[in-house]
């Protein structure tokens, strides 16, 4: 049985508890693995992870099985529409369940903010956050470091806008809280009512026009599920105020770089036919998401 402490120190619930080196070791554990032609390393074929998903996903969920499938991690795949969570089963029993049968970690993806910590806290097993509500998606904000990082060199003194709904985005806040530990400075950009008062102590709001000045131009999903009706502009109005159209596109610094975390709401907060152009970096964030989960697996279980 492991201690309470390596439980801690192998779980990922946020960037916010990592410090600068380990959020730097991670990245150079996903250069590592980036670099390898070979597709399966099965070094950790005697372990066994759960991937939990309580919200749906289509990248984190199946990145994280890719990184554990070329590990050679036995992986158990859960879905809460096909389990007894429909039966009325609880986050925490369900993952107690999972833990009771023997899995040496859990991947978890939660809708609300601040249950996993309470989940970590009961059970005896590194967890990771595969996203939680609005509090952090700590594995998108590393593969969108090592995206900048592959670009620019490094990340001390870049300048990184995020644009849209910041008020719903945890992958704002994780990526908030890995740039300014990593020396970039971040800056907001959104409409007033999706604006995230509490942040502003550590970002400030800026126009649109500024914001394109950036070296990075991270583009937020309008995250429609998440909003009381009536809260949103029409798609048109998002688009013509805060979308990154092609005249916009066309304005930025020919050396900056375009991001989404995806999934994309095409014509609403980015166009179509910047989706794939030449600054973008949106796929290849996707895949960047493969090594960047092969560290955060190896850290967990090694
Ligand atoms: N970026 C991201 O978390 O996508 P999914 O919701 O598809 O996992």
């Amino acid at each position: 049985m492991m201690t309470a402490t390596k439980v801690k120190e192998r779980s990922l619930l946020g960037i916010k508890e990592l410090d600068g080196s380990e959020i730097h070791q991670l990245l150079e554990r996903t250069a590592y693995w980036d670099q390898q032609s070979e597709k399966l390393t099965p070094v950790l074929r005697s372990h066994f992870v759960a991937n939990m998903f309580f919200e749906n996903s289509t990248r984190t969920r199946f990145s994280f099985e890719m990184a554990e499938k070329r590990l050679g991690v036995q992986v158990l795949n859960f879905t809460a529409a096909a389990s007894s969570v429909e039966k009325g089963e609880s986050i925490y029993d369900t993952v107690r369940t999972l833990e009771s049968m023997g899995i040496d970690a859990g991947v978890v993806r939660l809708k609300p903010s601040g249950v996993l910590q309470q989940l970590a806290e009961k059970v005896g097993i590194p967890l990771i956050n595969a996203g939680d509500g609005n509090n952090e998606h700590p594995t998108q904000a590393l593969l969108d470091l090592y995206t900048m990082r592959q670009h620019f060199g490094e990340l001390k003194g870049l300048k990184v806008s995020i644009i849209g709904d910041i008020l719903h985005s945890r992958v704002a806040r994780s990526n908030l809280w890995a740039l300014t530990k990593l020396g970039a400075s971040v800056q907001f950009c959104a409409p007033a009512n999706m604006q995230a008062p509490e942040l502003a102590a550590f970002a400030p709001y800026v126009s649109m026009e500024e914001a394109l000045k950036a070296d990075v131009v991270m583009m937020l999903r309008v995250q429609l599920e998440r909003h009381a009706s009536g809260i949103i502009l029409s798609a048109e109005e998002y688009r013509r105020d805060y979308g990154l159209t092609e005249e916009r596109a066309a304005r930025l610094n020919p050396a900056s770089i375009i991001m989404h975390p995806a999934p994309v709401n095409r014509n609403v907060e980015i166009d179509d036919a910047v989706v794939e152009s030449s600054q973008s970096r949106i796929f290849p964030q996707m895949a960047n998401g493969v090594p960047v989960r092969m560290a955060v697996m190896e850290r967990a279980l090694q």
